[in-house]
């Protein structure tokens, strides 16, 4: 079978929110920022915050509405996928979390950490777990940026929300199709990046400079280099994956991009050459929440009853290290 039709099947969505919704008010009240700035700039209104709250919290609750929606008994998931880059432990894994509280007994756990382009990049290593013989996947994203951001740095956490989507998804032939990037950078300039404090005394340690270098425990972001890297990616990976699947950028009826901020988007579809309303955006109300922004957009399309049978979706993304990539699925 051509290789392009190895395709997959959403077969349901779930996605979870937490009720403490952030104005850019609020913001400006701890901050000195407003409204204005945030808005013109990002396109963001508001965003939701989990609480101080686990993220593990907000992955199972999308876990169950999209076993729910797809009418799956847990018992019969053969893998959960997690992709988080704020995990609440390095181990054990986000995945074995949620297989406990779902009560998914069956099934193989795994989590991966590809930042924003998790989602992505999740989707096309599914593909390949679906056709080595696993039946039923549930695919998670869920990240809790908020317990991560620095509420001191005014352009970096104003762009973050907290959320999870999922879905879950089995083999069908149709149309897939994926294009995944990278530009890998240095250690020394990683400009976007979170690197977690180490606060033990090494007995054997001959690296006293490297020890200290990021001694942060925040998101850190050269808001500008990821910009500019971003407004290029997108259509880049976006054009890659269509030319791979012998489409015409015009024949993709939605685009699910990542939301990290309208402007980005704007600018990245103006390259791309297609027009807006083939774009699917909900940064307003979310703001940026990393890998969980495509599953949550797929949710609200769901239950807005806007995914329709053979409409090609490109979902495309870009994130930490840097890495970037698209993926075609016809539903
Ligand atoms: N409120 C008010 N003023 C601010 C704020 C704020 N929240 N943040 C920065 N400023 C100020 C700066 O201090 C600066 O002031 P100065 O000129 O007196 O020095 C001024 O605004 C302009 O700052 P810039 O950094 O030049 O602002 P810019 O127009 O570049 O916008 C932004 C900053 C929005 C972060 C932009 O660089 C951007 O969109 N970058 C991409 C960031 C992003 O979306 N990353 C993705 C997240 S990670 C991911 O999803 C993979």
């Amino acid at each position: 079978m051509n290789n392009n039709m190895r395709g997959i099947r959403i077969i349901g969505t779930g996605s979870y929110t937490p009720p403490m919704k952030i104005t850019n008010d609020e913001l400006a009240e701890i901050l000195d920022t407003s409204d204005e700035w945030i808005f013109t700039r990002t396109g963001i209104k508001t965003r939701h915050y989990n609480g101080g709250n686990p993220n593990y919290t907000m992955a199972v609750e999308a876990a169950k509405r999209a076993l729910e929606n797809a009418g799956v008994s847990p018992a019969d998931i053969d893998y959960i996928v997690v992709s988080t880059s704020t995990p609440d432990f390095i181990y054990p894994i986000t995945a074995c979390l949620v297989q406990n509280a779902v009560g998914a007994a069956n099934a193989a756990c795994l989590d991966i950490n590809m930042a924003c382009t998790g989602f992505v990049a999740g989707l096309d290593m599914i593909r390949g777990l679906l056709y080595s013989g696993y039946n039923k996947i549930l695919f998670v994203a869920s990240e809790c940026l908020s317990l991560h951001a620095d509420f001191t740095d005014r352009a970096t956490c104003v762009l973050f929300g907290d959320g999870a989507g999922a879905v879950v998804l089995e083999r069908a032939d149709k149309l897939f199709v994926s294009c995944m990037k990278a530009k890998g950078v240095s250690a020394e300039n990683p400009i976007l990046y979170y690197k977690q404090e180490n606060e033990h005394n090494l007995p054997f340690n001959d690296s006293e400079q490297k020890q200290t270098e990021y001694k942060t425990c925040f998101l850190q972001m050269d808001g500008k280099e990821v910009y500019k890297f971003a407004v290029d990616a997108m259509p880049e990976a976006a054009k890659a994956a269509c030319a791979k699947a012998g489409l015409d950028v015009d024949e993709i009826d939605l685009f699910i991009p990542h939301q990290a901020n309208i402007r980005i988007v704007q600018t990245a579809v103006k390259s791309l050459g297609v027009s807006m309303d083939k774009v699917y955006t909900n940064i307003e109300a979310h703001g940026n929440t990393s890998s969980a922004c495509m599953p949550v957009c797929l949710d609200e399309l769901n239950k807005a009853g806007k995914l329709k049978e053979g409409m090609k979706l490109c979902f495309v993304g870009f994130g930490a290290g840097l890495t970037y990539g698209a993926v075609i699925i016809e539903l």
